[in-house]
């Protein structure tokens, strides 16, 4: 089956932008850029300002030059966003309608987990990545009585109190395409020898409107795909299984908000978000990040993780067509977790972030 996400047409030289992001992210973008040219020296990396560096250049966090090269390049590669980069993830999001987040959660030997059976972890979180509860839509609540809808509450918002609320949009249209990314990448992964299982977790006891209709979606949508199987738990309960029966999961389908957390549980569960790839697809546009963000706690200290940044590179090459680099790259990082000798601070080791693409570099073959 073509998998839609993989693209064509670049003449064997595409191009990636390079969005380093804010604190310690560009710790972990720069050596992953080095080691990515060095897997794939016929990719054009070009690196755009972004955050401080670009308000401090330009007098502007996202200036016309780095959307002009995210616009001329074939995909972008984003660090994260501790603030000042924000408008730039926001244009990747909305305005290149990057639609469904995949985030893969796999535990590898040697990850620090603190799970008592690990081994268990290989499922992949398919993530809305427009629409719920972001971008923000927020105002005073006393607009809510105007809503014709609000006569029908169960509980009328109060009208009298100060406070505010916060809208959650839910279209037809992007919930379907979710669901079908969602299918397709568990057709993908049944022929790799996986069950070919999806799995939705959503609020719709209580939501009708928005996660009830997200589930008679991805329902619908799966029922079309003979081979596949569904199940459905209400979002609270699916949280416990992540951590109760990871065994169970495949493809799990989530709302924004809900993809947004359970990705960082999941993370958690195969040993820190230093693990933890991730890759956003439109149909036009892709970009690709680590699931964490920009770690300030850690920035100018040279310890940072970079294994999700490199995996998130790994994401990338497969998507421009370089399928036999990503695995080398990832074969090379499993090879590290594995002998256990150059880890980072979060995984219990003493090694710096260089050392440890130092010995990726070394063992990428
Ligand atoms: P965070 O993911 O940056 O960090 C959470 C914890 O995980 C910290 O203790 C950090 O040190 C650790 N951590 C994160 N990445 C790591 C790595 N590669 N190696 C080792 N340890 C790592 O989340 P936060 O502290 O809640 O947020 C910091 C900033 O990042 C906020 O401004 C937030 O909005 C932003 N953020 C951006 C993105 C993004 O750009 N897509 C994603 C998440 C958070
Ligand atoms: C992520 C982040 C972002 C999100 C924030 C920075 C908007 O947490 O990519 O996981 O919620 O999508
Ligand atoms: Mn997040």
């Amino acid at each position: 089956m073509q998998n839609k996400f993989v693209k064509s047409g670049n003449n064997g030289k595409p191009t990636v932008c390079v969005i380093a992001g804010d604190d310690a992210a560009p710790e972990v973008m720069r050596p992953t850029v080095e080691l990515l040219h060095s897997l794939a020296p016929d990719i054009r990396f070009v690196e755009a300002l972004s955050g401080r560096e670009a308000l401090e250049r330009h007098g502007k966090t996202f200036p016309a030059e780095t959307q002009a090269a995210i616009d001329a390049a074939d995909c972008t590669l984003f660090g994260a966003s501790g603030g000042p980069s924000r408008p730039i993830l926001w244009y990747l999001r909305w305005d290149k309608e990057t639609y469904v987040n995949i985030r893969p959660v796999r535990w590898y030997p040697g990850y620090r987990s603190p799970m008592l059976h690990p081994e268990r972890i290989d499922y992949v979180i398919v993530r809305d990545n427009l629409e719920g509860m972001y971008p923000p839509r927020e105002g005073h609540i006393a607009e809510l009585s105007a809503l014709s809808s609000s006569h029908f509450w169960w509980q009328a918002p109060p009208r009298d109190k100060e406070g505010s609320y916060a809208v959650r949009v839910c279209t037809d249209e992007q919930m379907r395409r979710v669901a079908v990314a969602a299918c397709e990448l568990a057709l993908r992964r049944q022929a790799a020898g996986y069950p070919g299982r999806v799995t939705l977790g959503a609020k719709y006891s209580i939501l009708p409107r928005t996660d009830g209709r997200f589930r008679a979606i991805v329902r619908e949508t799966v029922r079309t795909y003979a081979d596949l199987s569904y199940q459905e738990f209400l979002i609270d309960d699916l949280a416990r299984r992540l951590i109760a029966a990871p065994e169970t999961l495949d493809v799990v389908v989530l709302s924004n908000e809900h993809g947004d957390i359970l990705a960082d549980v999941a993370s958690g569960s195969i040993g820190g978000l230093g693990l933890s790839p991730s890759a956003c697809y439109g149909e036009h546009y892709a970009y690709f990040e680590p699931v964490h963000g920009s770690a300030p706690d850690l920035a100018g200290k040279g310890v940072i993780n970079p294994t999700a940044m490199l995996l998130s590179g790994a994401m990338m090459l497969e998507y421009l067509g370089y399928a036999k680099q990503a695995r080398c790259l990832e074969d090379a990082i499993e090879q590290i977790y594995k002998e256990g000798r150059v880890l980072t601070m979060d995984q219990g080791g003493d090694a710096s972030t260089m050392e440890f693409v130092e010995a990726v570099t070394l063992r990428r073959g």
